[in-house]
């Protein structure tokens, strides 16, 4: 049985044709001395095979396709630079705002309908937010942001699935918020776009990446909202957040370091599934309960929480969230309650596909049509 298993994966690898991945998306070849054997990439589908074919059975081989292919992007307009012929551009280019067409021009749900918003507020929407992207099946190109007349760029290229944590995280006006691990910064500049933020403390613990992440601030963000003591960006190991800053934030993002499927795919560079790095992401999973113990640690009592990665494991997902909530029980006692995120997830599956049977949280799967994801997110409240 296991031998047939393994033929069975060395045959899947043999098929297995990189030239369908798209040329800017291949790593650079380097000279045949310095190859690696068998390349990060390789290592990456062969994880993949053997868990995810486990995990979602028949759905694994048409992710997997997705997986390899081109994916798509949203672009976030900026409210910062843009008059409306930012987004009347984006229209002309035939994309459409996901955001505004689902949250604020949805048809009202006839009454007594099964699918009706349920009155709890868990999966109101953060406000202003504005994300264009192409429909279902169309593989068209965003062509690059461009300076606007303020001196920022008019709209930042990101994952749109990478929008649903910042989303989910409902902010509200005159929120104090943390980022936790927060470079390069797509959805630090998504919570900026809100214009809720009281004020926002971004951390990552890399300080190249925290550059990268100042970078975008500077390219995205007026110098008074950047100044006003309102934007805080550090470069601390996010799991001492809860004993530097305790009980303080009405909203904690903390979208953790993980595999980043499918980057692991496509990038020979940092990529975590270069054998020199096999310890590293054995232990992720440890490194996720603890800044998600810190993040919630971080929140004041009845504060919200977003746990959110780039995998679609479950162990790097649901069983992180189950883990980090025992762990506050035990040594805590503090309380924690998951969100339903069901009514969330069905405003916005024409865009994305997602998993249907998530224990805990919402995954969005890449499909051919809707090419975005894996983005896992779980929303949570510290209770006590
Ligand atoms: C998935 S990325 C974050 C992406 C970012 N939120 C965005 O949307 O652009 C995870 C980040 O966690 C950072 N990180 C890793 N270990 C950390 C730690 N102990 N504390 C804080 N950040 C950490 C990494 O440097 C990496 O930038």
């Amino acid at each position: 049985m296991a031998a047939l298993l393994v033929r069975g994966v060395r045959d899947m690898l043999k098929r297995a044709d990189f030239a369908t991945v798209p040329r800017r998306q291949r790593h650079k070849k380097k000279w045949a001395s310095t190859e690696p054997k068998f390349p990060a990439t390789r290592l990456a589908l062969q994880n993949f095979d053997m868990t995810y074919s486990v995990q979602f059975g028949d759905l694994w081989p048409s992710i997997r396709v997705s997986l390899l292919s081109e994916q798509k992007y949203g672009a976030l307009v900026n409210n910062f630079a843009a008059g409306d012929h930012v987004s009347a551009e984006l229209e002309q280019l035939k994309a459409r705002d996901f955001v505004n067409e689902t949250v604020f021009h949805r048809e009202p749900e006839p009454e007594n309908s099964q699918t009706a918003a349920p009155s709890h507020v868990s999966w109101a929407c953060s406000p202003n937010l504005r994300c264009f992207t192409f429909t279902r099946g169309d593989v068209s190109r965003f062509p690059p942001a461009r300076l606007g007349s303020l001196g920022l760029m008019d709209y930042y290229l990101m994952d749109a699935a990478s929008l649903l944590p910042v989303l989910a995280l409902g902010l509200q006006p005159g929120d104090t918020v943390l980022d936790l691990c927060a470079a390069p910064g797509g959805k630090t500049l998504a919570l900026l776009q809100t214009g809720c933020c009281r004020n926002l403390a971004a951390n990552d613990l890399s300080t190249s990446r925290t550059s990268r992440l100042q970078r975008v601030l500077h390219s995205y963000v007026p110098q008074d909202v950047r100044d006003k003591n309102r934007v805080r960006v550090t470069s601390w190991d996010g799991r001492k957040w809860g004993e530097l800053e305790g009980d303080t934030y009405d909203r904690v993002l903390v979208d953790v370091p993980c595999t980043t499927d499918r980057h692991s795919l496509h990038e020979e560079e940092n990529n975590i599934f270069q054998r020199s790095r096999k310890k590293e992401r054995q232990m992720l999973p440890m490194l996720q309960v603890q800044l998600l113990a810190a993040g919630l640690l971080a929140t004041k009592p009845g504060g919200h929480v977003v746990y959110s990665t780039c995998s679609l494991s479950h162990v790097q997902n649901e069983y992180v969230v189950q883990g980090a909530i025992e762990l506050l029980d035990n040594q805590y006692s503090i309380k924690v309650h998951v969100e339903d995120l069901t009514h969330f997830r069905k405003l916005f599956m024409n865009t994305f596909s997602f998993f249907p049977s998530c224990q805990v949280g919402e995954l969005v799967i890449p499909n051919l049509m809707a090419n975005f994801g894996p983005m896992y997110f779980c929303k949570m409240c510290r209770m006590t």
